[in-house]
């Protein structure tokens, strides 16, 4: 038994990496953060959290939040609140097709914070919220 928690645990701890792709997406957004701020570091987990969870009124009035379809536990199936279909869980550590193509990756994000927040998400909002969910 040990052995084998042996053999896991190293997984858990490059969790949050992305693939190559993945890497070269989230390198061209820290360059456009930086040429927005010059004083931008790096993409933060608990930055894109607040992201993830704040509620806003959305594009139909309603107060909702990236939680309203992909739950606050990254790791459950979420529910779409308008056509009610199911949602694979986000968290890349339950389902390892999250957060790997980034044609998918862009279109959802576009779509998801135009739904939430009636606008396009920043290159450091969108950095910091794809931290947050790649922890998970
Ligand atoms: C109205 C429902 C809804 C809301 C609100 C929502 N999403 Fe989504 N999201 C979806 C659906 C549906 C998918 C596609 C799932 C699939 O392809 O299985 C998705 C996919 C994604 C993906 C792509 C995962 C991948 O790698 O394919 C990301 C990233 C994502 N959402 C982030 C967010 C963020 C960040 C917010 C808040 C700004 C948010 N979502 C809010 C419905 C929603």
């Amino acid at each position: 038994m040990k052995i084998i928690m042996l053999a896991i645990l190293p997984l858990s701890i490059f969790a949050g990496s992305f693939n190559a792709p993945m890497q070269a997406y989230i390198d061209g957004l820290k360059m456009e953060a930086k040429k927005a701020d010059s004083s931008f570091v790096d993409f933060d987990i608990v930055r894109g959290e607040k992201i993830f969870t704040s509620s806003h009124g959305g594009k139909r009035g309603e107060k909702i939040s990236c939680t309203s379809c992909h739950m606050v536990n990254l790791r459950l199936k979420g529910k779409h609140i308008y056509t009610n279909k199911i949602i694979e869980p986000l968290a890349p550590s339950v389902n390892s097709a999250t957060l790997t193509v980034i044609k998918d990756v862009k279109k959802w994000l576009r779509r998801n914070f135009n739904d939430v927040y009636v606008r396009e998400g920043t290159a450091l909002e969108q950095g910091d919220v794809l931290y947050y969910i790649n922890s998970k």
